[in-house]
Parts: C-alpha cells; structure tokens; sequence
C-alpha cells in the first residue's frame, strides 16, 4: 500500500470516527444524569399516598341519600320481594303507623325478606336511621 493511500485512509477513518461521535451523543448533563442514574427508584413507606392508602369514605357517617342508592335502592327502588318503594305513600303509612323504633328495630335486625341492616353490614345505627329517614321522607 502506498504512503498516499495509507494517509488517505487514515483521514476518512478519522473524519468519520469524529463526525459520528459529535452528533450521536448528547453530551449534556441532563442526558449523562439519566444515563448513570440507577434502575428504579425507592420510596420509603408511607412517603407517596398510593391509591390503597388513600381514605375510601370520608370520616363522619354517610347521608341517607348516599346509603340508599348503595344498598337499599335494589329493593326499594323497584318494590322487589315485596319490599316498600320510596315514596309510595300506600305501601309506607301502615308501616310507619307501627312507630319509629319498630322500623328501626326490622331495619337493623332484619324483617322477613327486609335483610338485617339492608345489607349495608358496616352501616351504624346513625346511618340507617338517617336512610329510612331518606326513604320515607315526605310520607
Ligand atoms: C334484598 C332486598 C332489600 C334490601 C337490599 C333492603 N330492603 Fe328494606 N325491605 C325489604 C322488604 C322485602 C321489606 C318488606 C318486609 C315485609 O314487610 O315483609 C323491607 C322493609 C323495610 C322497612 C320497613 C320495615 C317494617 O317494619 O315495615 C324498612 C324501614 C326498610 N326496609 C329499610 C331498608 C333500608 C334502610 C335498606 C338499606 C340500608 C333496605 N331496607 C334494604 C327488602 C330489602
């Protein structure tokens, strides 16, 4: 191989080996932080509210309103079972006529196919009286 050649051979591997690297990498320190950084990241617990921890209800008891249309509504909105419907004047006054603590009373303990509680199991006392409130309100 001749000295003309050899030089020119040199210069083009030169040329390339330094025109490829100028432009393939990003030398910027953003781009080198991201390259060394570590695989994953750690939290400590407790440190991110994850969608787990985060409260399902808010603190305090939930209206009626809220309870009927989770619990009760499956019966009571459509008479099923026999079951009184909200704002059915007929169906409620007898009922209603046996006093407050009688309707409570069947509410939470259960009255033939009226389940205990309406099935809202983690429902308290509070939260079922301000629910048959809500169904016979107006009544
Ligand atoms: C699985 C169906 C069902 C669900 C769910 C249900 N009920 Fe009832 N409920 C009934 C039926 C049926 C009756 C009528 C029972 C009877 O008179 O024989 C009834 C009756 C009642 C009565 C009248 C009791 C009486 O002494 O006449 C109240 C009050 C009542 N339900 C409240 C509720 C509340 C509050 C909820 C929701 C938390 C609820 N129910 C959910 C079926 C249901």
């Amino acid at each position: 191989m001749n000295l003309i050649k050899r030089i020119t051979l040199l210069m083009g591997l030169t040329i390339s080996l330094f025109s490829t690297a100028g432009f393939a990498q990003d030398l910027s320190e953003a781009a080198i932080a991201e390259r060394i950084a570590p695989v994953g990241s750690v939290y400590l617990d407790g440190e991110i509210m994850t969608a787990q921890q985060e409260p399902t209800e808010p603190a305090g008891p939930r209206s009626g309103e809220k309870i009927y249309n989770t619990y009760c509504v499956a019966c009571h909105g459509s008479g099923v079972l026999g079951a009184p419907k909200k704002g059915d004047a007929d169906a409620w006054q007898p009922r209603i006529a046996q006093g407050a603590e009688t309707l409570l009373k069947h509410a939470l303990e259960g009255f033939n196919s009226m389940p205990a509680k309406g099935t809202c199991g983690d429902c308290s006392e509070q939260e079922i009286v301000s629910t048959i409130a809500f169904l016979t309100n107006g009544l």
